[in-house]
């Protein structure tokens, strides 16, 4: 079994034991990041890190590795995993003090520290050739989404509805406008544009669809419009699909009782999911 780094040491994952004082265990005191890699080599890495980086900050947590350190981590995670594609998890908690409190530990004590791999699943053929389902349902989270924290009660239980309604995806909706899903980000073409909420405090700024982003401006593919989407004009876009690392541009061709578009896989996305997929191959290391 693929060993787990753990606290600084490379260990068997049974062997990886987690304190039952840990602020993760007791709080969701943590933060966390997926990362893929495709044929052993990994994409997004900087961008994840800065993420990690970034809502370590917010809540006041010192980053416990240099980045270097980290890409060293990720190396032989990758290197070490039974298949060649890879998603890679990272979690940091403000650690195990002795006494539970609210506030934080001062002196601050050791983070707990967490990276392993498993094998990472593509989405299957059948679903791009016909499109993914999704359901809305009203955003519970609370007001800083932009933080990937460990705290996900609300998006689990958005996403195990859409679970039980058969659909692969929640969508996660605000004062009647349509945000992001429950774990990706929501684009919607309507009309000429390619449409999706703005970075800030109601979404997390996903790293798929910032590489997306940074593609179609390179290549000029799409008007695009940072907005949020309001329910009903997302239920009459002509395309909508969702984006994450571990399913890249997801189609979804019904949203509850709507058919999005003609009901298949539209233009729009075919187009940007080959230019993404060449993308990946272009940048990936
Ligand atoms: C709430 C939320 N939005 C968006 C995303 C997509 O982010 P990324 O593209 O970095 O995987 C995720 C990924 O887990 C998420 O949990």
């Amino acid at each position: 079994m693929t060993q787990v780094y753990f606290n600084g040491q490379w260990v068997a994952p049974e062997a990886a034991k987690v304190s039952v004082f840990d602020r993760g265990f007791l709080f969701g005191d943590g933060v966390y990041e997926v990362i893929p890699a495709f044929g052993r080599r990994l994409f997004g890495a900087v961008p994840h890190l800065d993420r990690l980086t970034r809502s370590l900050h917010e809540i006041g947590i010192e980053n416990p590795l240099s980045r270097q350190a980290w890409l060293d981590v990720l190396a032989r995670l990758v290197a070490d995993c039974a298949t060649d594609d890879v998603s890679i998890y990272i979690q940091v908690t403000r650690g195990a003090p002795a006494k539970r409190d609210h506030a934080y530990p001062n002196p601050p004590v050791a983070p707990t520290v967490l990276a392993s791999a498993s094998p990472l699943q593509p989405v299957s053929p059948t679903v791009l050739k016909s499109g993914a389902r999704a359901i809305t349902v009203p955003d519970l989270r609370w007001g800083r989404c932009d933080i990937k924290s460990v705290n996900l009660l609300p998006n689990i239980m958005a996403r195990q509805q859409a679970v039980a309604a058969g659909a692969a995806e929640a969508i996660l909706v605000r004062e009647g406008m349509a945000l992001e899903g429950a774990a990706s980000n929501l684009f919607a073409v309507i009309d000429e544009d390619l449409i999706t909420a703005p970075l800030g405090v109601h979404i997390l700024g996903g790293v798929t669809r910032q590489a997306l982003l940074d593609l179609i401006q390179r290549d000029r593919l799409i008007p695009v419009v940072e907005t949020p989407i309001p329910i009903d004009r997302l239920f009459d876009a002509q395309e909508v699909f969702v984006t994450s690392s571990t399913r890249d541009l997801l189609p979804i061709t019904r949203i509850n009782e709507h058919v999005v578009g003609d009901g298949k896989p539209g233009e729009v996305w075919q187009r940007l999911s080959a230019a993404f997929a060449a993308y990946k191959r272009e940048v990936s290391q």
